[in-house]
């Protein structure tokens, strides 16, 4: 490795898809960031990827995404530690059964997948536009395809609390975010995409203790974390996806993008009020 290695930051890279989606970004050729917020669980992961991919770069970066302030803390020290940032995958998330606030009082689930990405992505932004063709892959779920609109009128669920309805809301908002920022960055070579990694029974169940139970008796029907990583490997490195953004990908494979997606209006109005609640003007 010379240094001059493209440079990769990988978000909940300490465990599931993102560990995998590390290894894979090191064995191709990339100095990787990953950032967890567990220290010893990410320091193992570090080990992990480092003993997959022989020479590689590997650093481990800690975040609680559940603070705006760990995020800004975080989005500095990669900018006075990263010269250059090629790839920005957006995978960390959490599933929450019970409303849970995070450190700034905000909905944790919003908090976590959507609003601490959208800071970090806008905190890292000069750094990836000065960079080239820089790639942001935003690690959404299929579920966002059942909603048919984003509740502007309750963003942080405070009525009627559920957990999988606030996760597929974040996972929503992943979706118009990304294309959102496709927009914004036209004509600047960096690309904005979304996609759903597939279905893994991993820890994001850690919360229900009974499905995790089950769902690990049954994860041979369900997708590795390995084989889940490979949409976001696909979206971050195919010579063929060069310029191509603001899309939607499912199995390494353009998909339909939700017609939300498509929603200008809903975009503009979630990114003016993801600036006000991560307090970015
Ligand atoms: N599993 C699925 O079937 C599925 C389907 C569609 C989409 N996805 C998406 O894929 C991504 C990865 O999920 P996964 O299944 O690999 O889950 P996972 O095994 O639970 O991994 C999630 C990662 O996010 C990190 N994380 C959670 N809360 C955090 C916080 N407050 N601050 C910083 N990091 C935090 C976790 O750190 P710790 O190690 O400390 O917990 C872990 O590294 C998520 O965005 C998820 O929504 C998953």
């Amino acid at each position: 490795m010379t240094g001059k290695d493209p440079v990769c930051v990988v978000t909940g890279a300490s465990a599931g898809i993102g560990k995998e989606t590390a290894r894979g970004m090191a064995e191709r050729g990339y100095s990787v960031v990953i950032v967890g917020r567990d220290a010893a669980r990410t320091e193992e992961a570090a080990a992990y990827v480092r003993s997959h991919s022989k020479g590689a770069s590997v650093s481990a970066a800690l975040c609680d995404f559940s603070s705006l302030a760990a995020v800004r803390s975080l989005g500095a020290s990669l900018l006075s530690s990263q010269p250059r940032i090629d790839v920005l995958i957006n995978n960390a998330g959490l599933w929450h059964p019970q409303r849970q606030l995070s450190r700034d009082g905000l909905e944790d689930t919003l908090a976590v997948n959507h609003l601490a990405p959208f800071l970090l992505t806008n905190l890292l932004l000069p750094r990836l536009q000065a960079s080239g063709a820089a790639r942001i892959v935003n690690v959404s779920s299929r579920l966002h395809e059942k909603l048919t609109e984003f509740p502007f009128d309750d963003p942080q669920s405070e009525r009627n609390y559920h957990g999988l309805r606030a996760y597929a809301r974040s996972k929503l908002a992943n979706v118009l975010f990304s294309a959102e920022l496709a927009v914004r960055l036209q004509g600047t070579g960096v690309t904005s995409n979304a996609l759903h990694p597939g279905d893994v029974v991993s820890d994001i169940l850690r919360e229900k203790p009974v499905l995790r139970f089950f769902g690990k008796l049954a994860a041979p029907l369900f997708d590795s974390p390995e084989s889940a990583s490979r949409t976001s490997l696909y979206v971050a490195t195919a010579k063929e996806l060069a310029g191509v953004s603001g899309a939607y990908f499912k199995k390494q494979k353009r998909a339909k993008e939700s017609s939300l997606a498509q929603d200008a209006a809903a975009r503009a109005k979630l990114w003016a009020l993801s600036e006000q609640l991560v307090g970015l003007t």
